[in-house]
């Protein structure tokens, strides 16, 4: 079967630049082009959730130059390449905490959700200024105030409505793609991957094409899925 939820951690543009003698930001714009190109294939392929993690809160940790150039290349992603996955039919979603952002990023981060909020064709959900951890703290505390101010009873607390307090109310993801050569999650979707079939490669992201894309569709449909069950 088909996935209806794929995942993507977007790892190795630093190395595809350097390996190049290219400053890391090369590798970055990069990879800006393949998520644009992979994001339209795997509308064509029927997935009907891709998730990508674009910036993560740790990421911050990097030095200002490459933070400041990440957000530029957002912004500018945002406004203009994504007016292609508008006339594909994409509705774009974000995923993560708003706090310490640029509040041009913000603006542009509403305009595209705004634009794109009609279209019907599948969910591009990018995960930017996130973390797994941080999304059920914040999932938590909603609860909580909704308890207190008596919306919803403690009773009412099951796996299922834990998921829509989340940022994005999605389905679980089938198919978690690793590019880079690491072996991790990486505080990626941590509460969205209960029975995620994992695909890593050493491919770097920016050489991360539709046909190895369809390899790992390939692996994952003939992967044996049993939720805890027996055949
Ligand atoms: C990880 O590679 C990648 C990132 C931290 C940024 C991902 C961003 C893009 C693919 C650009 C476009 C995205 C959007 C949503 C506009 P790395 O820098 O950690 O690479 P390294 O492991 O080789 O150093």
């Amino acid at each position: 079967m088909k996935p209806k939820h794929v995942a993507i951690i977007m790892d190795g543009n630093g190395r595809w630049a350097l390996k190049r003698g290219l400053k890391r930001s090369a590798g970055h714009l990069e990879g800006s082009k393949i998520l644009e190109h992979l994001a339209m294939h795997a509308i064509d392929a029927g997935i009907e959730v891709l998730s990508v993690y674009a910036f993560s809160t740790d990421n911050f940790k990097r030095s200002a130059e490459e933070v400041n150039y990440l957000m530029d290349l957002f912004i500018k992603m945002f406004k203009t390449k994504f007016a292609k996955l508008n006339k594909k039919g994409i509705k774009v979603v974000f995923s993560g905490r708003k706090i310490n952002l640029r509040s041009d990023v913000i603006e542009a981060m509403e305009y595209i959700e705004d634009n794109t909020k009609q279209n019907t064709a599948g969910i591009l959900n990018i995960c930017f200024n996130y973390g797994g951890q941080e999304e059920i703290v914040d999932a938590s505390l909603k609860i909580h105030e909704d308890i207190v101010n008596g919306k919803i009873k403690e009773d009412d607390v099951t796996k299922e409505l834990f998921s829509k307090y989340l940022y994005q109310d999605l389905p679980p993801i089938d198919l978690l793609i690793r590019t880079g050569g690491e072996l991790r999650v990486s505080n990626f979707m941590l509460y969205q991957m209960s029975y995620t079939e994992f695909y890593f490669t050493n491919t770097l992201f920016p050489d991360f094409s539709k046909s190895e894309f369809n390899k790992a569709l390939f692996i994952y449909e003939n992967r044996d899925r049993r939720f805890g069950n027996v055949k």
